[in-house]
C-alpha cells in the first residue's frame, strides 16, 4: 500500500481518499479557472468551459422558496427529502417510467452529483469496479474512487457516433465488477443512447448481476427525438437506481436539487447516509424544486428552444472554419469541437485560445487522452456572446494556420 498523503506544515497524516479526487480534476479545470481569474481582473472573457446554465432560475420557483423562508421553514428536515416533494418526484416518475414509484422510492439528494455520490456509496467499496464510459463526466473517475471502487473504461468511438459497443462493455465487466455508471444523454458528446444500446447495458446487468446507476440530468434536454430510460426495460426496475437533477434543465444549479428514483431497502440506506454525511437539504430549496415540479413554468421550455438554436448556430458556423468540425450534440448543453485540422493538440489550443483570444473552452484531455482532437464547448452563453466567441475561435483558427504556413513568423500569440 503506498504511503498516505501528509499535511506539509504538520507531518499529520491524511486518508488516502483525498488523492482520489485531486488527480486530475486541477488539471482538467486549469483553463476554465485561469479564464475565471482573468475575467475577475475585468478582462472580457467568453467562458465557454462549464455547463453552468445562464439563465435565471425562473421567478415562480424563486418565489416559492422565498415564501417558505418567511414562513419559517429554516429548520432541519427530513433526510430523504421533505415528504411533499418526494411525493410529487414518484407521481411525475411513475409517469415518466410507466411503473408506479412510490415515495419511499425517491430520496432528494443535493444535486445529481451527490446523488451519484450517494449511490456509490451504498452499492460498492474497495475492491470492487464500476464501468463507466470514456469519455466520461469529468466527475465520474474521482466520485468512483471516493467510494473506494476503481472505475474501469469502456471507450465510445467518435467515429460510430458514441454508441455503446457491446463486446467492449463485455470485455471491461470482471469479476470485481458491481455496477455500471451510465450517463444518457451524455456529457460531454450530447448522444443520446438508443433502445438497442440500452438493451444491451440491460443484458448485461441482467445477466451478470449489476446495479445500473443511470445518470439521467440531460433527459428533458433531447432535441433530435426522445429519452428512454433504461430502468423501463425488463428486469431493470429492481436494479437501478435513475439520476435526475433540475440543475440543467430549470437553470437550478446552484440550488443543489437532484434525486434518485431507486429499489426501497437502498433508497433507506441512502437516507442513513444523508442523516450521517449531512443531516438533510434545505427545506426551502425543496420548496422551490416542489414549484418547479408543479406549476406551469414557460420558461422551462424557452430555455430548451434557446438551447436547440445555440446549438444550430454554433455547429453551423464552426463547420465553416477552415480546420475546425462540430460534432452536433442530439442533446444537453455542450458541443464537442474537433480542432484536429489545426495541428494543436487540445490542451495548447485551449490555453492559446485563452490567452489570445479569451475563449475558455475544456480540453478534450481533460476527459479522456483517447477523445482525440477534441474541446468541449458550452452553449451556456447568450446568443450575441456566443456569435463574438465564434468570431474569436475564426481569427484564432486563421492565426494558426497562417503560423503552420509560415513557422519562422509568430502568430497566434
Ligand atoms: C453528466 C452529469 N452528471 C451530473 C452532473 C451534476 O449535476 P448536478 O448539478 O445536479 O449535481 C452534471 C453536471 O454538469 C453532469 O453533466
Amino acid at each position: 500500500m503506498s504511503e498516505r498523503p501528509r499535511d506539509p506544515a504538520s507531518g499529520l497524516p491524511f486518508s488516502r481518499l483525498v488523492e482520489a479526487f485531486a488527480a486530475g480534476s486541477d488539471e482538467a479545470w486549469a483553463v476554465h479557472f485561469r479564464a475565471l481569474e482573468k475575467q475577475a481582473a475585468g478582462e472580457e472573457v467568453i467562458v465557454l468551459s462549464v455547463g453552468d446554465p445562464d439563465f435565471d432560475t425562473p421567478s415562480v420557483i424563486c418565489e416559492a422558496a422565498v415564501a417558505a423562508l418567511r414562513a419559517g421553514e429554516t429548520r432541519y428536515t427530513l433526510g430523504g427529502g421533505i415528504t411533499p416533494l418526494r411525493e410529487r418526484i414518484a407521481e411525475i416518475e411513475s409517469e415518466r417510467l410507466g411503473f408506479a414509484v412510490s415515495a419511499g422510492e425517491i430520496v432528494v439528494c443535493a444535486g445529481a452529483q451527490n446523488a451519484i455520490y450517494n449511490s456509490l456509496r451504498c452499492l460498492v467499496e474497495a475492491g470492487d469496479e464500476v464501468v463507466i464510459f470514456g469519455p466520461p463526466y469529468v466527475m465520474f473517475d474521482g466520485v468512483v474512487a471516493a467510494s473506494g471502487a476503481t472505475p474501469r473504461r469502456v471507450p465510445l468511438d467518435a467515429a460510430t457516433g458514441f454508441r455503446i459497443d457491446r463486446a467492449a462493455l463485455e470485455a471491461a465487466v470482471s469479476e470485481r465488477t458491481r455496477a455500471i455508471l451510465l450517463n444518457s444523454p451524455h456529457n460531454p458528446t450530447g448522444a443520446v443512447a438508443s433502445p438497442a444500446e440500452l438493451e444491451a447495458v440491460a443484458a448485461l446487468c441482467r445477466e451478470r448481476g449489476l446495479w445500473l446507476i443511470s445518470d439521467e440530468v440531460y433527459a428533458d434536454l433531447c432535441y433530435d427525438g426522445d429519452f428512454q430510460s433504461p430502468a423501463c426495460l425488463p428486469g431493470m426496475r429492481e436494479r437501478t437506481v435513475v439520476v435526475r437533477s433540475l440543475s440543467k434543465s430549470h437553470a437550478m444549479s446552484g440550488w443543489r436539487v437532484g434525486w434518485v428514483v431507486a429499489p426501497k431497502a437502498l433508497c433507506d440506506h441512502m437516507v442513513g447516509l444523508i442523516y450521517h454525511a449531512l443531516y438533510g437539504g434545505a427545506a426551502f430549496t425543496q420548496r422551490g424544486a416542489l414549484a418547479a415540479l408543479t406549476e406551469p413554468i414557460p420558461e422551462v421550455a424557452a430555455m430548451k428552444q434557446a438551447y436547440r438554436e445555440r446549438r444550430d448556430f454554433l455547429c453551423a458556423a464552426i463547420e465553416r472554419i477552415e480546420g475546425l468540425h462540430c460534432i452536433k450534440p442530439e442533446s444537453g448543453i455542450f458541443c464537442l469541437m474537433d480542432v484536429g485540422g489545426l495541428g494543436l493538440p487540445t490542451k495548447l489550443f485551449a490555453e492559446r485560445l485563452l490567452e489570445c483570444e479569451g475563449v475558455s473552452v475544456l480540453p478534450g484531455d481533460a476527459f479522456d487522452p483517447a477523445i482525440g482532437q477534441m474541446v468541449r464547448v458550452s452553449l451556456c452563453q447568450p446568443r450575441p456572446l456566443l456569435e463574438e466567441a465564434v468570431k474569436r475561435i475564426k481569427r484564432f483558427a486563421s492565426a494558426v494556420r497562417a503560423e503552420a504556413a509560415a513557422p519562422r513568423v509568430g502568430a497566434g500569440g
